[in-house]
């Protein structure tokens, strides 16, 4: 069967763990030679030996100069730049009251600027693609509340604006959408159960809030986003998709 990324080149944000990583994987699978991100060089170096066209360069997203060298080795390695894969976040517990205002900063940063940042180095190229394709990894945090996930929510639902914003001003050449992953299975998810008093059991708690009956996985967001960034979508987007085992129709 035809490989659905043959020879296309992308970013992949925050590959070192969870999400990031299983689409790294699947879109190696499927062909696509990969620029990866994410600050821990020793799972980024591991990670291009199972992933064979890849490079892994280390950086901090929420930094400007991380997201235009990012750009940079995909046209210096590669010569094209076809899609962009924005996967990175962290969640900056706190209530509003006790939050530090350098978390709020640094979780903007992370979740939402980088995003501007690594769009506005790729823009040009991806309109030069036949395909160019901007995907973003929201959360259904972008339309429901958690407790002590102020900057994480606030971030995550000004991402989805974003993402609508670009795909009317960058349409018909580049497609623009959003993935708004329920609980999954990743050290994101069991960080972001300290905000509970009791972790493993909001945990459980929110397994059986799906009406799946399962926290996701990793490969379970993979595939759509393999769907979402290959021909498979041609007339999606300025879509954000939820794919949350059914917990926001509960
Ligand atoms: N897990 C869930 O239940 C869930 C649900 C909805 C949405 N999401 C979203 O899905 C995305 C992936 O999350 P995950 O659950 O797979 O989390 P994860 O396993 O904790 O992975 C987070 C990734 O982001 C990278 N990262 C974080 N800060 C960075 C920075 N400043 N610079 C560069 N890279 C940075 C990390 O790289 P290093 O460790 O190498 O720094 C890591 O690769 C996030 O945007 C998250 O908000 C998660």
């Amino acid at each position: 069967m035809e490989q659905k990324l043959k020879n296309r080149v992308g970013i992949i944000t925050g590959a070192t763990s969870g999400m990031g990583k299983a689409i790294a994987m699947e879109f190696d699978k499927e062909g696509a030679k990969l620029i990866l991100s994410g600050r821990n060089s020793e799972r980024g170096n591991e990670l291009t030996k199972a992933a064979k066209n890849s490079i892994f360069i280390a950086g901090d997203i929420s930094k400007p100069e991380t997201n235009e060298q990012l750009v940079k080795a995909a046209i210096d390695h590669y010569g094209q730049l076809d899609f962009i894969a924005l996967n990175a976040g962290i969640l900056g517990l706190g209530s509003v009251i006790e939050l530090p205002l350098d978390t709020w900063n640094t979780t903007l940063n992370t979740n939402l600027s980088s995003i501007f940042y690594l769009s506005k180095y790729a823009l040009p190229y991806l309109l030069n693609s036949d395909i160019g394709n901007i995907l973003i990894n929201a959360s259904i945090a972008a339309f429901k509340s958690f407790p002590n996930h102020p900057a994480y929510c606030a971030s995550k639902a000004a991402s989805i604006a974003l993402m609508k914003q670009m795909a009317v001003e960058y349409a018909p050449k580049v497609r623009v959408n959003a993935m708004c992953p329920g609980p999954v299975d990743t050290p994101l998810l069991w960080d972001s159960a300290k905000a509970f008093e009791n972790p493993k059991k909001a945990v459980e708690n929110v397994k059986k809030a799906t009406l799946l009956q399962r926290l996701g996985t990793p490969d379970d967001v993979a595939k759509l986003a393999l769907f979402l960034i290959s021909k498979d979508s041609s007339w999606i987007t300025g879509t954000s998709m939820t794919i949350d085992g059914g917990i926001m129709n509960t």
